[in-house]
This record gives C-alpha cells, sequence and structure tokens, in this order.
C-alpha cells in the first residue's frame, strides 16, 4: 500500500503530529484533508520545537512535499506567518507547497463571528479560529476560495457580498460596529500576492502521486470523536476529521488512501465543552496536565485530563477502520500507581460497550474501569519493547486488546528517536 492515513481517535492532541513527523520519513507527500488554523500539530526535531497549525508536519522532512487540499480552510494571514517562520528556520517551502485553489479562506468576519457566537448555555469552547463559520458559509455556497484571488475582480465581489452579510448578523445580533468591505478586500489581494506562488491543482497533484505509485501520507487534524458527523455533536469541529474526510478534502477515490493509522494518547484529554466519561476530579487531572504538558497548542488553553477511554476510542477505531494504533506519551503515565481503562458505561441503569450516538446521554455515562498496575521507572529512553517495563507492556496488551487494533508504534517522548516498533511494525506487513 503506498497510502496511510493518519487519524486521531480521542477529542484531538493525541500527538499526531509526531506520528506524522516519524512516518513521513518514508512519504513523498504529506497532506493535510481538513481543519485550518484551529489545528497545533507539535513537532520536536532535536532541540527545535515547531507548532504547525495549517503547514503539515511533512514539510520538516526535506525531501517531502506537502498540500493543504480543498478540504481545509486557509486563514492566509496565519498560513504566511506559518511558511516565513520555517523559512526564517531554515525550511525551504517554495516549491514544496501546494495549497488547493478550491480550500476556502477564513475571512475576518468568520474569526469574529466565531467567538461572539460562542458564548452563554449552548457554548462549545471553539478556538476561535473561525473554522465553524467559514464552513458554514462553504455548505452555503457564499464562501470566497483561495483560487477566487487569482481573479481581482471576482474575489472583489464574492467578499463585498459576504462581508455585507456578516456586517448585517454582526451588527443585528451583537450591535457589532460594520467591517469595510473595501479593507478587506484590499488586505486580501495583498496577501495573495505572496500566497499565489503556492497555489495550484493540488488535488491532481495528489492523484498523480498516487497514480505514479508515490507514498501518500493524509495527515488528519483534530481527531473522530471531533468530527462533524461521527463526532460528540455539536460539541465538534466543522469539517470530516475522520478517513472519512480524505476522499473529499484531498480529492482521491475512497479505494486509493490506503491503511489508517490511529492515534491515540495513553490517557485522554479534551479542550472545550462536551462530555468526558473518563475526566479526572481537578487535583488529579491538574498532576497530569503538568507532568503531559497538556495546554492547548493553539489557544494555550488548559485540557481537561482523564483515563483512557476505551469505549470511546473503539467506536472511533471502528468508524476508522484503524489498522494499527499509534499509542503515544506512555512515558507521561509513569509513577502513576494504578492505571485506569474505561471498558464500559453505565448508562441508565445498564452495563454498555456502546459508545451513545448523543451528547446528551454521554453526558450520563459512567466509565466502569480496568485497572492495571503502573509503572515507576523513566521509560524516555526506551527504544525497543523488550526493555519496557512489564507493567508498561501488559497496558499496551490492555489497550490492544479494548480497543481491537494492534498497538504498533508506541511513542516515550517528543523526540523521534523516542519511537518503538511493536509486534507488526507500521507499514512493514
Ligand atoms: P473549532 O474547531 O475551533 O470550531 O472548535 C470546536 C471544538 O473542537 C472545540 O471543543 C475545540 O476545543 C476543539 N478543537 C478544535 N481543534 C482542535 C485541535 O486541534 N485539538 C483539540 N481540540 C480541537
Amino acid at each position: 500500500m503506498s497510502s496511510r492515513v493518519v487519524v486521531g481517535l480521542q477529542w484531538g492532541d493525541e500527538g499526531k503530529g509526531k506520528v506524522i513527523d516519524v512516518l513521513a520519513g518514508e512519504a513523498d507527500l504529506v497532506v493535510r484533508y481538513q481543519g485550518g488554523g484551529n489545528a497545533g500539530h507539535t513537532v520536536q526535531v532535536g532541540h527545535e520545537h515547531y507548532v504547525l497549525h495549517l503547514v503539515p508536519a511533512g514539510i520538516l522532512r526535506p525531501g517531502t512535499t506537502c498540500v493543504i487540499g480543498g478540504g481545509c480552510v486557509v486563514d492566509p494571514e496565519l498560513l504566511l506567518a506559518e511558511i516565513a517562520q520555517l523559512e526564517s528556520r531554515g525550511h525551504r517551502v517554495q516549491g514544496r507547497l501546494v495549497v488547493s485553489a478550491r480550500a476556502h479562506l477564513v475571512l475576518p468576519a468568520h474569526k469574529r463571528w466565531d467567538v461572539l457566537r460562542d458564548k452563554g448555555a449552548n457554548r462549545i469552547g471553539t478556538t476561535g479560529r473561525g473554522i465553524g463559520p467559514c464552513y458554514a458559509d462553504k455548505v452555503a455556497r457564499t464562501g470566497v476560495r483561495v483560487g477566487d484571488l487569482r481573479d481581482p475582480d471576482l474575489f472583489g465581489n464574492l467578499t463585498r457580498a459576504n462581508v455585507a452579510e456578516k456586517n448585517t448578523i454582526l451588527s443585528a445580533l451583537y450591535g457589532e460596529p460594520p467591517s469595510d468591505p473595501e479593507e478587506v478586500v484590499k488586505r486580501y489581494l495583498y496577501f495573495a500576492e505572496r500566497l499565489l506562488p503556492h497555489v495550484g491543482d493540488a488535488e491532481a497533484r495528489v492523484r498523480e502521486a498516487l497514480g505514479s505509485g508515490k507514498r501518500v501520507l493524509f495527515e488528519g487534524a483534530q481527531g473522530l470523536l471531533l468530527d462533524v458527523d461521527a463526532g460528540t455533536y455539536p460539541f465538534v469541529t466543522g469539517s470530516s476529521a475522520g478517513p472519512g474526510g480524505v476522499a473529499t478534502g484531498a480529492g482521491v477515490p475512497p479505494s486509493q488512501t490506503g491503511d489508517v493509522v490511529g492515534v491515540v494518547k495513553a490517557y485522554a484529554t479534551r479542550v472545550g465543552e462536551g462530555p468526558f466519561p473518563t475526566e479526572l476530579p481537578p487535583e488529579e487531572a491538574a498532576r497530569l496536565r503538568e507532568r503531559g504538558a497538556e495546554f492547548g497548542a493553539t489557544t494555550g488553553r488548559p485540557r481537561r485530563c482523564g483515563w483512557f477511554d476505551a469505549v470511546a476510542s473503539r467506536y472511533a477505531a471502528a468508524v476508522s477502520g484503524a489498522d494499527h494504533l499509534a499509542v503515544t506519551k506512555l512515558d507521561i503515565l509513569g509513577g502513576e500507581k494504578k492505571l485506569r481503562l474505561a471498558v464500559a458505561y453505565k448508562l441508565d441503569g445498564r452495563e454498555t460497550t456502546e459508545f451513545p450516538g448523543d451528547a446528551v446521554a454521554l453526558h450520563r455515562a459512567e466509565p466502569v474501569y480496568r485497572e492495571l498496575p503502573g509503572w515507576t521507572e523513566d521509560i524516555t529512553d526506551v527504544t525497543s519493547e523488550a526493555r519496557l517495563p512489564e507493567a508498561c507492556r501488559r497496558y499496551l496488551d490492555a489497550i490492544e486488546e479494548e480497543v481491537g487494533v494492534p498497538a504498533s508504534l508506541v511513542s516515550v517522548g517528543p523526540e523521534r528517536r523516542q519511537s518503538l516498533a511493536r509486534g507488526v511494525e507500521v507499514g512493514r506487513e
């Protein structure tokens, strides 16, 4: 198989950045297929620390071409700042990054509306990056696409109409002063000069690569439980974060997207609102948060922390068709006397292993735990399975058993070298 999808099987922040960086060493093309500046993929290369929001993590591998597919939403200011940062740190981007003309542009009013709307009892706790409103415009057919920047007249007309509509909504609902459409048009046409050299028929590039046997890695953002359809709606993002989004977001046949690596952190976290059955009480959560540096890479918000939820990840693996698991941040659990995994829920007086399809029911679910012994050894230098403490191996076995997918890749620290293959190595069967 020449292609592979990397997808999160929790609520995002599973450590996909690190896994993509490791697997990108064998890839010709790395393709983001959904999401936008809401993502924050953290990658550590030696002493260098990177947080990527829009550019695929493959950019840190010199031989790799990166694609931002049409399923993504692009904030040009953010993307250009990210490109400039990468270049200033010695990474060539020109000629190695193709941005789809089909991707939608995040406009300033999308960000304003995202922040203004996300308040009160129905709050989702979004990242405030304009994601929901931008995808809403896409589906309403009132969006403005990256390719529209090539034709200033067309771009101007579409943007003026969009800004006028948003001015009316934001003034009526929130008493906000209007934006000047001419200012938005001018600003975005200024960005266009630097953005357009990267814009092309990204989807055709991906299909060509697949057709000629190149190795394509599809980079998922967020996680399956934040997928707009399969996730814990309405506490989700605005796009298809699961492998289902690859075909539409990267313009490739579903039959060619390849095997699926599902990324799970060795415990669970969630940012923003929404049900989280295995969430720990504040003191215990704070301990895990400190050890695991669980603060949002995009917003800096403290992440909610909890035990590994095998019910949720088993569901996510089933929807994703995960062939392998990559288990990340295993080292962070070192020192916990007892480890717990939720293997079922108690819901309305019944025990179930099914993941409820609605957030209201999930709010009522109480976890049924399986307990395992912990370990105290530092495992951050362990690079072979045989050298892992017995309790560590048992914990990985339990994750495998409960999720029903082999844990083939294990990460024990942020650096590339802090990774070990287990059983059947990813991509080598
Ligand atoms: P939005 O994607 O900004 O609309 O946010 C919707 C929900 O998804 C909120 O709960 C966010 O905290 C969450 N979210 C969005 N992107 C990420 C991510 O990359 N990691 C973790 N959570 C995310």
